[in-house]
């Protein structure tokens, strides 16, 4: 009568006990992953948007696509919002940036947070970076900035070919990015260059080198030759060299 009632009692303890240990496994692969917040850009509404800004109080500075604000994220963590300017982009701009930086992680390339398209508001929540963008190193005039070293300066032109030859032959697509200037180059807290903008970039396959694009890309300044003049030769990847 014992062995009777004690086998399945003792088989129904064993399903329990590994039924619990498989939960608590998924349970914690979950909490990691959704603590991981930076594996997929996070959709967030325009009033988190103004929660994470404080009101949009501090003001980074103004681009030729909007203006961009420093944020926090209820985790702590600093982020930079930029607002795009409901004249200024057609809307393209915001598509090319989530769908190029929202899919790809590396050191040199900065890192898509999350985005805001809720009612006409549209806005782009990136990693805040510390030191600012690589311009405003390169003019020494500027009061209260101090020059880089050599050593420095060649830490970020490699950290910088090392991000575009990534979107170049790294990815899975062939990313090229048509923007590359000192002002879309950002430094993070160890002047570690990240590469930030990526409104005007397009992809191809990666078999393709000679690329056909129907408008001028570019700052003027800035800008490969063979994009405004398409005299002087085809344009591929080397517009970004
Ligand atoms: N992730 C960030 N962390 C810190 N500051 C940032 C960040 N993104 C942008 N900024 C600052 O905000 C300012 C505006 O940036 P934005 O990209 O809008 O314009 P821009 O790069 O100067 O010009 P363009 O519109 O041609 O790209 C810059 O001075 C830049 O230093
Ligand atoms: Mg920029």
């Amino acid at each position: 009568m014992k062995i009777l009632i004690g086998i399945p009692f003792v088989f129904g303890l064993l399903v329990y006990k590994l039924r619990t240990r498989h939960l608590s496994t998924f349970n914690a692969i979950e909490n990691f992953l959704r603590s991981q917040n930076n594996l997929i850009p996070i959709s967030y509404s325009y009033s988190d948007i103004k929660k994470m800004t404080k009101g949009f109080r501090e003001k980074l500075g103004e681009g030729g696509y909007g203006s961009v604000y420093k944020g926090k994220l209820r985790s702590g963590r600093d982020v930079a919002v930029k607002i795009l300017g409901k004249n200024k982009s057609n809307g393209q701009d915001f598509i090319n940036e989530v769908t190029t930086t929202g899919r790809i992680h590396h050191v040199n390339i900065v890192r898509l947070v999350g985005y805001c398209a809720d009612m006409s508001h549209c806005a782009l929540v990136y990693d805040f970076m510390p030191n600012g963008s690589l311009e405003k190193y390169l003019c020494c005039k500027k009061s209260g900035i101090h020059s880089l070293t050599w050593e420095k300066k060649q830490a970020i032109t490699l950290g910088v070919a090392q991000g575009i030859e990534y979107l170049h032959r790294g990815c899975d697509m062939r990313i090229l990015h048509f923007d590359i200037k000192p002002h879309n180059i950002l430094l993070d807290d160890n002047f570690t260059p990240k590469i930030s903008d990526f409104g005007l970039a397009k992809s191809y396959s990666n078999e393709t080198s000679i690329v056909t694009i129907t408008a001028a890309r570019g700052t003027i300044g800035y800008v490969a030759p063979e994009l405004i003049n398409r005299g002087i030769g085809a344009v591929s990847y080397k517009a970004d060299v």
